[in-house]
């Protein structure tokens, strides 16, 4: 039987520089502050200009969480690095090797995650298995994305909806027998149906439609997603994941302190805390601020929840995702005693 268990002990985050507002994009495109705030909740995103990668705001959430975590960059700090995203820097190869060598942290196994909006969920799963396998100690996982790189300029409704950024956290091995504490990864579920792959996708480009000969049209290169079923799909996978963590925790709803789930649209996210049973005050949201930022939007959310004092050590926290894939997860924790960075 494994007596190890897994905590998290640092987090940090980062945002490009460049603040869209709702106004911004009504000056290039057929919408209003009106539609976007009434039927998303989102009133500024942040962009990363030109030159800028997601391994760039990768290399920066990553350095914040091992500082959150009292560590220094430098080989030995981390055993392993997991990096989740939707937008790499490149095709081939993963972007996750290139983030653990410019944070120095030696020759460790580093690696992506491709679960788009529930990357971070997936990437906490893996590396905790890592940990519990007893093949590291302590591990960096990221959620980065650029979204900004591919989406459609002419689809106003992916455009007002994602931005751009970058979330980290470091686990690290802890005894098995401090089963309640703070910061402990207590359970996590996982889930897909690619049935739904076409609900978000990028046509081109991959190796069905690849991105030489022929040439996809130029539009079959960016980001597509069928808002209204994915809306629906969204809330139900979120509700029943979360749900199945809080049966097998036997945790009733009354006892989750804040509900972190993947920031798409404020209506969702309320619409998953009514099915709970949860108020929805007790929901996070950040969205407001950054927009969804798919794989880096919860551990920005907890970065924000925690700047502001919400999520204070001990609370019991149930982080929820849905994306493109389809893939769903939830995990829970108790909240640790951190200063995130
Ligand atoms: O992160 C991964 C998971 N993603 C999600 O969970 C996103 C889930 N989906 C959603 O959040 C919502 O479906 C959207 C925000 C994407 C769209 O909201 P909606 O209430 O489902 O709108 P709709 O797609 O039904 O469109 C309603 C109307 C349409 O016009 P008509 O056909 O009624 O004349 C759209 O053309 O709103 C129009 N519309 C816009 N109008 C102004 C769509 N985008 C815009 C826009 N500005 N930006």
């Amino acid at each position: 039987m494994d007596n190890t268990a897994v905590a998290l002990v640092g987090l940090g985050s980062y945002l490009p520089p460049q603040r869209i507002t709702n106004e911004t994009l009504c000056a290039r495109l057929d919408t209003t502050d009106e539609w976007i705030t009434s039927r998303t909740g989102i009133r500024s995103r942040y962009w990363a200009g030109p030159g800028v990668s997601t391994g760039d705001l990768a290399v920066e959430a990553g350095h914040r969480a091992l500082k959150s975590a009292g560590l220094e960059a430098g080989a030995g700090a981390v055993d392993l690095v997991v990096l989740a995203t939707t937008t790499p820097d490149n095709p081939c190869p993963a972007t996750a090797p290139d983030v653990a060598s410019r944070l120095d942290l030696g020759h460790v196994p580093a690696y992506d995650i491709a679960a788009v909006c529930s990357g971070f969920l997936y990437a906490l799963a893996a590396a905790s298995s890592h940990i519990h396998a007893g093949l590291a100690r302590r591990a960096l996982v990221i959620g980065a994305e650029t979204y900004s790189t591919i989406l459609n300029p002419t689809d106003r409704t992916t455009n007002v909806i994602f931005g751009d950024g970058a979330g980290a956290v470091v686990l690290s091995a802890v005894p098995g027998e401090e089963t309640d504490g703070n910061g402990l990864l207590l359970d996590m579920d996982l889930g897909s149906d690619g049935s739904g792959r076409n609900l978000i996708t990028i046509p081109a480009g991959g190796s069905r439609q690849r991105a030489t000969t022929p040439a996809p049209a130029a539009d079959e290169h960016y980001f597509t997603m069928q808002g209204k079923q994915v809306f629906t799909q969204a809330v139900n996978r979120m509700t029943e994941s979360s749900q199945t963590v809080l049966d097998r925790l036997g945790w009733s709803a009354d006892q989750v302190d804040w509900l972190v789930g993947h920031q798409a649209n404020v209506r969702i996210l309320n619409a998953v805390a009514r099915g709970l049973g949860i108020p929805e005050e007790r929901a996070v949201i950040n969205l407001d601020k950054v927009g969804n930022t798919s794989a880096a939007s919860i551990p920005l959310a907890l970065a924000d929840a925690a700047a502001d004092g919400s999520l204070t050590p001990g609370a019991r926290v149930l982080l929820t995702a849905f994306g493109g894939g389809l893939t769903w997860g939830s995990v829970a924790l108790t909240w640790p005693d951190i200063i995130p960075a």
